[in-house]
């Protein structure tokens, strides 16, 4: 999968060259670019913001470098993804981790200030798929932390990035539910015990207590989910 970042803060993605990311780079598994928005701009002072129209607080980011910056990174088939992390996007679920994790090719547009020119992604949607998406009901500063945790979402699901496929299938959101507790040696830590059932190898009496314990817990943190698992 290639995956090109645009952002006015190329350090903030110093992160990809670690663990498991940094791995998948290295063996080829995620191609990944970051550029500076700041390089597409034409005047002097490389700006990238300016004043909203209809007055307010704050900044807005200039369309024209983002549209040079897109021209140059889309591919011309079509087949690109736009990703844009916004608060005022759609929340960003393991369903959609899912469908990104098979595109071939994602671009992220960070937007700071009071986000981007709302014509770039309107002249974009005719040249690419345009994803807006939101971490969850809080504001960051800008795009980048939430672009650092898609493509880390993201990045874990591309074939071959996470080394035993099978952990991939027990976690939380997967099927809907919160993840079971878990447990290792000592079998008792500070007069605490590991659950018997859990001793026991009886494999059905295992898997039945994991998933009883994934319903109890999504009902008492997580109601809202029920529903759908
Ligand atoms: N940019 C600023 N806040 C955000 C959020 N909550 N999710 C995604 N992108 C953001």
């Amino acid at each position: 999968m290639r995956i090109d970042i645009v952002t006015i803060f190329p350090e903030f993605f110093s992160v990809l060259d670690v663990s498991l990311l940094g791995r998948a780079r290295t063996d080829g598994l995620l191609d990944v670019h970051v550029h500076d928005l700041r390089s597409w701009t034409t005047d002097r002072h490389r700006t990238v913001d300016d004043t909203p129209y209809g007055g307010g607080a704050g900044m807005v980011m200039k369309p024209e470098p983002w549209a040079q910056a897109l021209e140059s990174i889309l591919r011309p088939d079509g087949s690109s993804t736009l990703v844009v992390p916004t608060p005022a996007g759609t929340p960003f679920k393991q369903s959609l981790a899912r469908s990104l994790a098979v595109e071939p090719h994602l671009v992220f547009a960070c937007g700071r200030y009071e986000g981007i020119d709302a014509r770039v992604f309107e002249w974009a949607a005719s040249r690419c798929s345009v994803v807006e998406l939101s971490l969850g009901d809080y504001v960051l500063n800008g795009g980048e932390v939430a672009a650092m945790a898609v493509i880390e979402a993201v990045g874990r699901l591309v074939p071959g990035v996470v080394g035993n496929p099978e952990s991939l299938v027990e976690e939380s959101h997967e099927d809907g539910l919160l993840e079971y507790p878990s447990y290792t040696k000592p079998a008792s830590w500070r007069d605490i015990d590991v659950p018997e059932v859990l001793l026991s190898g009886h494999h059905g009496r295992v898997a039945a207590w994991r998933h009883e314990q994934q319903v109890e817990r999504t009902r008492r943190v997580r109601p809202d989910l029920l529903p759908d698992a």
